[in-house]
């Protein structure tokens, strides 16, 4: 069987948007032989940095590893259930940590009430940094929380949000039938009159 290729999965809108929002989507199919350089790491991370939050805070923090590294198979093993099977193929995992409250309290008059959304406004941008570098970036939430914490010693005030796979998209002929379909299926999104509840 030919293999498919699916790095075209680009999003049907209803008005024009820039190319790498509608070009971005999260593979399972990961290619295994590839790798991801330092530099390419390096501008993921700066993509995250200079992502937006409340007040500046930052409230975020990253734990990430390459395939072939410690951190990676660290990582790896707080997956759940079928992420574990197709996200180690990637060329990097990237934890994403919300800082759920300030290490002083007395020093900041609130906790830092958005650190979730603040962690998901840098992996936004991570994702973004990945297309543009001709890699695909994949979120999951289906990780373990209290053993990824204890796994690297974080705080309580630290929140493992997210995986993130990142690396080289491949076939889909590579993953079991269930996941293959959806690895080429149109990618659907709710229309826009019922996601926006008002507009003028
Ligand atoms: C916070 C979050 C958690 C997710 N968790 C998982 C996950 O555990 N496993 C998985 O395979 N995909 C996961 N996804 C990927 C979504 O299923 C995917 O983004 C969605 O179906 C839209 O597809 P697209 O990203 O290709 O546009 C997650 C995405 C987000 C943003």
């Amino acid at each position: 069987m030919p293999a498919v290729t699916t790095t075209d999965r680009r999003a049907v809108t209803e008005a024009p948007i820039e190319e790498i929002l509608s070009m971005r989507w999260s593979p399972r199919s990961f290619d295994r032989d590839a790798v991801v350089t330092d530099e390419q790491v390096t501008s993921l991370l700066e993509a995250a940095r200079w992502a937006a939050s409340a007040s500046n805070s930052q409230a975020r923090r990253f734990i990430v590893g390459r395939r072939g590294t410690a951190t990676f198979d660290r990582i790896e093993q707080h997956l759940m259930g079928f992420n574990r099977s197709w996200a180690p193929n990637a060329s990097l995992l990237v934890l994403a940590i919300a800082v759920t409250a300030p290490e002083d309290p007395e020093a900041s008059a609130t906790p830092y009430r958005w650190s979730e959304y603040d962690t998901g406004q840098s992996m936004a941008n991570l994702a973004s940094q990945a297309h543009a570098l001709g890699l695909h970036a994949h979120p999951m939430g289906g990780i373990e929380v209290e053993a990824m914490r204890q796994e690297f010693d974080l705080p309580e005030r630290y929140v493992p949000i997210t995986v993130t796979a990142v690396g080289t998209v491949a076939s889909p002929d590579l993953l079991p039938e269930r996941y293959r379909l959806r690895e080429t299926a149109e990618r659907t999104r709710l229309p826009l009159d019922e996601l926006v509840l008002a507009r003028d």
